[in-house]
């Protein structure tokens, strides 16, 4: 086969989407906007809940003052994930984060992540946050797919992912090991052409 017949055959690769302009997404309950060192007080309590680190299945310890800084801080620069505070309208108030991370270039595909505090739960706010953050990954960022995990423990997750238009895939058995006891993980994505479709 000669260069040419080759070339042929490789896939065209569109060009890395922006990932460090970081946008202002506005919508009736929330806007998203670039983490501040501002918000690390409002993010904390959140990474420190025990429930929230049970429905995120985080196992580690929450990161100390100067590691939570240095850590959001990086994200800041980073090109190949987005991380978005999530702030209340209502009050103006950090509640939460919103991220799409693990950018797979040639599958033009990322994973989709969202915690907000206790006190932020059950009022819609995670659904528009969802809907904003995955609008913005599809139409300016020129993604095909976001997917995500959900464990089988978090109904109320799965439902927010579901209005914000997230379709189950199939199921990661005993994903997790969370109190000797162990967990499905449910994997769920939502791609470009269904926004189109819906
Ligand atoms: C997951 C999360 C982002 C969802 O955001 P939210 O603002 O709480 O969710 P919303 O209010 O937008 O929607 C929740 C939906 O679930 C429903 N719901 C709540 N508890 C439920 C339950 N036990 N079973 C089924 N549905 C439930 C609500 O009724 C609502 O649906 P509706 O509007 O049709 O009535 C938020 O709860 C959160 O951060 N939780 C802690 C961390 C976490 O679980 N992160 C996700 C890990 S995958």
């Amino acid at each position: 086969m000669d260069d040419d017949e080759q070339d042929g055959d490789k896939q065209e690769t569109r060009p890395r989407p922006d990932f460090l302009t970081k946008p202002v997404l506005s919508g009736e309950l929330v806007l998203l906007r670039a983490v501040t060192d501002q918000d690390l007080p409002a993010l904390r309590p959140m990474l420190e809940d025990p429930e929230v680190a049970r429905l995120t299945g985080s196992q580690g310890e929450a990161p100390d003052e100067a590691r939570l800084q240095a850590w959001y801080r990086t994200r800041i620069g980073q090109d190949d994930r987005l991380d978005l505070a999530v702030v209340e309208r209502a009050t103006g108030q950090c509640v939460g984060e919103a991220v799409l991370n693990d950018w797979d270039g040639p599958n033009e595909s990322c994973n989709f992540r969202i915690a907000l505090a206790p006190g932020a739960h059950g009022r819609g706010l995670g659904t528009e946050a969802t809907r904003l953050i995955c609008g913005y990954g599809f139409e300016k960022l020129g993604l095909h797919r976001i997917s995500l995990e959900v464990y089988a423990f978090n109904p109320r997750a799965r439902r927010a992912y579901e209005k914000a238009g997230f379709q189950q895939e199939g199921v990661l058995r005993d994903a997790l090991r969370w109190d000797g006891r162990w967990v499905d993980a449910v994997v769920m994505s939502m791609l470009a052409g269904d926004r189109q479709r819906a």
